[in-house]
């Protein structure tokens, strides 16, 4: 990140080998990590748990099931197929509509057509897109409408909320916004935006893009502070929540707001990048020793944001 070194450590901003030692292999189980690293796992554990999802319109595991795509892709005219065992946006394909003569409209308007559609699946199950490399299936769901508060910082796509839940407490939030170059993805890798967000309030702060300081949306121009996120109370119970589908003490909680259908789960992860920091310039390493310190933690989820609040409130009075 492009900060000076000694400002790094007064903000107590965590780097990956003091991330994986301190936070991931004491508090994440390694035999929960098919809950989280299965995109078609955690969709089931979420129902499960009452917990809304993007409905599943298909999955598809084997080859010779592609001769079905036409017949399933025929009742939906958006739709997004990604594969169930990738990350960092890899291998998502968001379908925004389809042409006049039937061909598919992808979020950056480029056409598709159907040959293309199964052979990026057949890409997908060979493991193109998979962690580690091995084979994977294709799972196709609906498209996520953003709300219309995020009308003018984002670029054709959906924006998602990462949320890092520690022991069930939610302590930080940044939203991350599309951009031109993301084609319709909100992976920070992919070229979106990231924007920190109060967890006290949920009001978005700074922006970061590509590890460095941003004001506006590179796309749209508008400024990147001062959204309120709606219905925040609810975005930060459903991703404690979460912590009771998959039980790793330090989780990365993907979550979207439906502009009908309001907050949804997209993804968990049980090794979340370390660029939420410089978005709300606030390292984790204070906070979560604070929280790695208390002895009892709540069993309910609203009872664990409230413990998130109270931290964050005491960490802005201390440094104020
Ligand atoms: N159902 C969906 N509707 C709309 N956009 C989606 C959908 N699924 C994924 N995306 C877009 O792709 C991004 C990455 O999706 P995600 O499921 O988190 O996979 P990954 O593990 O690759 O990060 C999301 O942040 C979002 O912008
Ligand atoms: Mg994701």
């Amino acid at each position: 990140m492009k900060m000076p070194w000694t400002r790094l450590r007064e903000l107590g901003i965590v780097g990956m080998n003091q991330r994986n030692a301190e936070f991931i292999m004491p508090y994440n189980q390694r035999k929960y990590y098919p809950l989280v690293d299965n995109k078609i796992i955690t969709k089931q554990r979420a129902i499960e748990k009452n917990i809304p999802v993007p409905q599943l319109y298909g999955h598809i595991e084997l080859e010779h099931q592609s001769a079905h795509l036409p017949s399933l892709l025929s009742q939906y005219t958006e739709f997004v197929i990604k594969p169930a065992n990738g990350s960092g946006g890899n291998g998502i394909m968001v379908i925004a509509g389809k042409t006049a003569s039937g061909h598919f409209r992808k979020s950056n308007d480029s056409v598709i057509h159907m040959d293309e559609i199964k052979h990026h699946v057949s890409n997908i199950l060979s493991g193109m897109y998979s962690l580690g490399g091995e084979t994977d299936t294709a799972i196709i769901e609906y498209r996520v409408k953003f709300d219309p508060c995020f009308e003018n910082v984002s670029f054709k796509g959906v924006p998602d909320i990462r949320l890092i839940v520690f022991r069930g407490i939610p302590l930080f939030a940044m939203i991350r916004l599309p951009t031109r170059q993301s084609d319709g993805r909100a992976n920070l890798h992919q070229g979106a935006v990231g924007v920190g967000i109060d967890l006290c309030t949920g009001l978005t702060n700074h922006g970061v893009m590509q590890s460095r300081p941003v004001q506006a949306h590179p796309d749209t121009g508008f400024p990147l502070t001062g959204i309120q996120i709606p219905g925040w109370d609810q975005i930060l119970e459903m991703a404690a929540a979460c912590y009771e589908l998959a039980p790793l003490g330090y989780l990365g909680v993907d979550l979207v707001l439906d502009r009908e259908l309001g907050p949804m789960m997209l993804e968990l992860n049980a090794r979340p990048g370390l660029a939420i920091q410089i978005a709300n310039q606030q390292g984790l390493e204070p906070i979560l020793k604070y929280a790695q310190a208390l002895g009892t933690i709540p069993p309910s989820a609203k009872r664990r944001v409230k413990v998130g609040k109270q931290i964050r409130r005491k960490f802005a009075r201390d440094s104020a």
